[in-house]
């Protein structure tokens, strides 16, 4: 059984579902918590990604996060024992993951964790206290780089826990980008490659306090040397609207406000953008492996793979650092061509590959 239930863990779970797929011997049970809800935010990524509908959607969407949990919980609980999983499998680090790990483990059924092992050490962030809980529910963890194995191992997890498969979303940009260079994303948006940077916040400690909000927001409207395109999350666009800044915003010349948007169309705008503005986990590797220059609104990352390597730059929420920061990024020359040349320590592209086959020795 594999739980997902949020955005980027429909994007990691696809490789996966595609690969178990080709094995005769396993039944797949894709569940859907329903944390995300909306067409753009669930539903697109099932169509984009070929996926088969999960065997039931369990319906929970927002609430707070022991509301949220605790109901997942309830429902997985009954669905686990009545579908009777050999495994429940679960990716990344949302509530949904927690959830399934938590249940599953009380239930005495294996849990195995994909992209085990990362760490911001920031525990004011839920994903951090999700991905911790988790690991340690579960009997067999894959881990993207050998800096999560690490991580796993310094908290004493056994090693014969620890597999090294890479990252599943690298199999998915690998698998998606020839579909995602046919996107007519820029056209639409009137976009030039290279003029523009590309701007995703999601974070609760980003986007639900209006004071930290206006301060990123000021920022990036000083940076009137390129157009921000601005997929805007609905947790956003609430926050947005509470600091009184939504209205603002959409009139601005410097930045457009836009949906959210499907995984093409998001791989084309990120691959053409001059830079990438985010909070978001996966967007920083995105941008890793598409070699465009990251600038990240926190002051931790779990990636510190790309922050070592000069392609992610940590900036917090200063507006200072902000501004500072991007003016030295578009004064470098070249710079696309300089990530180009950096090792990937995300894997192969297989990672989906070793996944199912070390599972499935482990039965
Ligand atoms: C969740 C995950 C995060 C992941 C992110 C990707 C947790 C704790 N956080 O944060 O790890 O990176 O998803 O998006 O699990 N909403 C809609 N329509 C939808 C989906 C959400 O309107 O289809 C709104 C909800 O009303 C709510 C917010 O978006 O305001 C969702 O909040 P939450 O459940 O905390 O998830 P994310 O912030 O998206």
């Amino acid at each position: 059984m594999l739980i997902v239930g949020a955005r980027p863990q429909i994007i990691k779970s696809a490789p996966i579902i595609h690969e178990a797929k080709k094995h005769r011997e396993i039944e797949l049970q894709l569940v859907h918590t329903g944390q995300h809800y909306d067409f753009e935010m669930s539903k697109i990524f099932f169509h984009e990604m070929e996926l088969p509908d999960p065997i039931v959607n369990l319906g929970v969407g927002s609430g707070s996060h022991a509301w949220q949990t605790g109901n997942m919980m309830i429902k997985l609980e009954k669905t686990i024992i009545e579908h009777k999983p050999a495994i429940v499998m679960v990716p990344g680090d949302t509530n949904s993951t927690l959830a399934g790990a938590l249940t599953a483990a009380k239930l005495h059924v294996p849990v195995v964790h994909i992209e085990a092992g990362a760490r911001s050490y920031d525990m004011r962030m839920p994903e951090e206290i999700n991905r911790r809980l988790t690991d340690h529910c579960s009997s067999l963890l894959f881990v993207p780089t050998k800096n999560c194995a690490k991580n796993l191992s310094n908290e004493g997890i056994p090693k014969q826990r620890i597999k090294l498969s890479g990252d599943t979303m690298y199999d998915a940009l690998l698998q998606h980008l020839p579909i995602a260079a046919k996107s007519n994303i820029l056209k639409i948006l009137s976009l030039k490659s290279d003029k523009y940077a590309a701007l995703t916040l999601h974070r609760p400690e980003n986007v639900d306090d209006p004071k930290t909000l206006k301060n990123i927001m000021k920022a990036l409207t000083m940076l009137t040397e390129l157009t921000i395109v601005f997929p805007v999350h609905p947790r956003t666009r609430e926050g947005l609207a509470a600091a009184k800044l939504l209205k603002r915003l959409e009139v601005a010349d410097d930045i457009k406000l836009i949906e959210p948007l499907g995984y093409h169309d998001m791989l084309q705008l990120t691959k053409h953008a001059r830079m990438v503005f985010t909070d978001s986990g996966g967007l920083q590797k995105e941008a890793f492996w598409l070699h465009t220059p990251c600038i990240t609104l926190r002051d931790k990352t779990e990636w510190t793979e790309t922050t070592e390597l000069g392609a992610n730059l940590l900036v917090g929420t200063n507006l200072k650092r902000i501004v500072e920061t991007t003016k030295e990024i578009l004064k470098t020359k070249d710079i696309k061509i300089k990530l180009e040349k950096l090792k990937n320590p995300f894997g192969d592209g297989q990672a989906s590959r070793k996944i199912i086959a070390e599972t499935l020795k482990r039965r």
